[in-house]
């Protein structure tokens, strides 16, 4: 009895003890997290609801009310923005930035990404930890040059179908319409054939029910992570657009798995996959092997194809669009590409790889483009460890984010930064340049794999386009309104007239 009692004392003893030292630890932690984070400039937040009162209802009043903090904060280059008592750091400039985007170690997505699991799962872009590295590892070899310069031959297929479209319907009317539209189904068009080596019409059909069920998964992915109550999963699967976002999963994952089993037969009957000599990612994706040798699965062939979907369009037609824009807005620039491009094209016929290497002043307005109108306006990570950013620590767990739109637009680096100016990136006004000033692409280990077949489709598009078109935009830089979105979107599309060069 008395041993029972001793047992039971001690044990009593010992639970509570941890119980202290545990509660003790929480607190600790918690109020010197919570004292690091307030050193960090930001606006004078409430208790609780941290900055929730300052921000607006939309994701334009969000990202106003981020810019304003950086204002004040200005050349320090780091800012927060707490959600209720959750932290939000923003980095933009180059220095703190590289800190961050240059780490081997630092390579694990915010949870901010959350939303786009679903959809994405452990893909390329969602992943993180061994995992992706293992990925990333497998992956690399199938964004090779050698693979790449065989996709010219969609590009320039779908730049001319995207010319007879708006010769047909929009060209010599004097009718200002919206050409953001027409680039996104064309670039649709494109990252099916690339990546799935599937034909969908996309441009010709821009209502088939894959493609607006991509439209509707994008948009989800976008509006869930500004409702709290979305954050949980049983909540959001029972709203309207949580069920809605459901049904369109399961209609592009079976769209993805039936590409993926069609292939995978005609690999298996050694039938020539494709036409022509052109290989999609899916038929490489099936060749890889992780270091065990052992090939990646349905789900994860599914994951990887999905990624490029998501990730190859958007951006891509983003990066069309606000060149088309910019060079809208500036016919004197516009007129110095179409005397390169007429020079470089002079026999007629379609774009090869020597043809776009000698697009020079083309490929400045495409960059000084990416770095006005960066497609990616922030990208996430969630520190593993505690990290100095110059005055302050940041505490380990907490979610920074590299604001590309604000470091794009630092006038130490690119001197008064709304200005469309190409020289900006002419090789010697680039030396002095520090390499994560400028990153549309993202940087480190964890930039796009996509960057060289990006700037080839933007090439090939907006050189086919501006061969046979003038193009006059007709929204002022002040009339434009973006939605900071995870892409960023022109609210009410990019307005133009065409004129026919022929
Ligand atoms: C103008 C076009 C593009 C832009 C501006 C762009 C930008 C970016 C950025 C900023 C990231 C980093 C995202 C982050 O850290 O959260 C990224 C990652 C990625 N991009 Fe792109 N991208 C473009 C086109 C493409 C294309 C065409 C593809 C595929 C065909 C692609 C595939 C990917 C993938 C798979 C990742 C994840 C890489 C990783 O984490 O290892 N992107 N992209």
């Amino acid at each position: 009895m008395e041993v029972c009692s001793i047992v039971y004392w001690t044990f009593r003893g010992l639970a509570s003890l941890i119980i202290i030292l545990s509660a003790g630890y929480l607190y600790w932690k918690t109020t010197r997290n919570k004292q690091l984070i307030d050193q960090i400039p930001g606006f004078k937040d409430w208790p609780i609801v941290g900055d929730v009162l300052h921000t607006g209802s939309t994701p334009s009043d969000f990202l106003e009310m981020v810019l304003k903090a950086c204002d004040r904060s200005s050349a320090q280059g780091i800012v927060k923005i707490k959600m209720l008592e959750v932290p939000w750091v923003f980095l933009y400039t180059s220095d703190l930035v590289e800190k961050l985007q240059g780490s081997s170690k630092e390579i694990k997505k915010s949870y901010e990404y959350f939303s786009l699991h679903p959809w994405l799962g452990q893909g390329l872009l969602t992943s993180s930890g061994d995992a992706w590295r293992e990925r990333r590892h497998m992956l690399t070899p199938t964004f090779h040059f050698s693979i790449l310069k065989d996709f010219l031959e969609v590009f320039n297929e779908k730049a001319l179908d995207l010319v007879e479209v708006l010769q047909r319907d929009h060209c010599d009317t004097d009718i200002e319409f919206d050409i953001s539209t027409l680039v996104t189904l064309s670039t649709l068009d494109i990252i099916c054939s690339t990546a799935m080596g599937v034909n969908i019409g996309a441009l010709r059909d821009g209502n088939s029910e894959y493609v607006k069920a991509l439209q509707v998964l994008k948009e989800a992915a976008d509006s869930r992570p500004q409702k709290l109550l979305y954050y949980i999963d049983m909540v959001y699967n029972n709203t309207a657009i949580g069920q809605e976002n459901n049904r369109c999963l399961r209609l592009v994952h079976e769209f993805s798995y039936k590409v993926i089993a069609e292939r995978r037969a005609m690999k298996e009957e050694g039938i020539s996959q494709s036409t022509g000599k052109l290989r999609p990612f899916l038929d490489l994706l099936l060749d890889c092997r992780d270091e065990q040798g052992n090939p990646l699965t349905d789900h994860e062939l599914r994951e990887e194809v999905d990624t490029f979907m998501f990730a190859g369009h958007d951006t891509t037609s983003t990066g069309i669009s606000f060149t088309l824009y910019l060079l809208g807005i500036h016919p004197e620039v516009q007129k110095l590409c179409q005397e390169e491009i007429d020079q470089v094209l002079d026999t007629g016929g379609s774009i090869s790889n020597a043809d776009l290497n000698k697009l020079t002043y083309l490929e400045l307005c495409i960059k000084e483009s990416l770095r006005i109108f960066s497609p990616v306006p922030y990208v996430g990570r969630e520190l593993i460890a505690d990290t100095q950013f110059g005055d302050y620590l940041i505490p380990k767990g907490t979610a920074v984010f590299t604001l590309i739109m604000k470091l794009h637009r630092d006038p130490r680096v690119f001197p008064d930064p709304e200005r469309f100016d190409p020289s900006r990136f002419t090789s010697e006004n680039c030396t002095q340049r520090s390499p994560f000033a400028y990153i549309p692409f993202s940087a480190g280990p964890r930039n796009c794999i996509g960057q060289k077949f990006a700037m080839m489709e933007l090439k090939t598009i907006v050189a086919t386009l501006l061969r046979n078109f003038n193009i006059e935009s007709v929204q002022s830089r002040e009339e434009l309104k973006i939605n900071p979105a995870l892409v960023i979107e022109p609210v009410d599309g990019i307005r133009v007239k065409l004129t026919s060069r022929q």
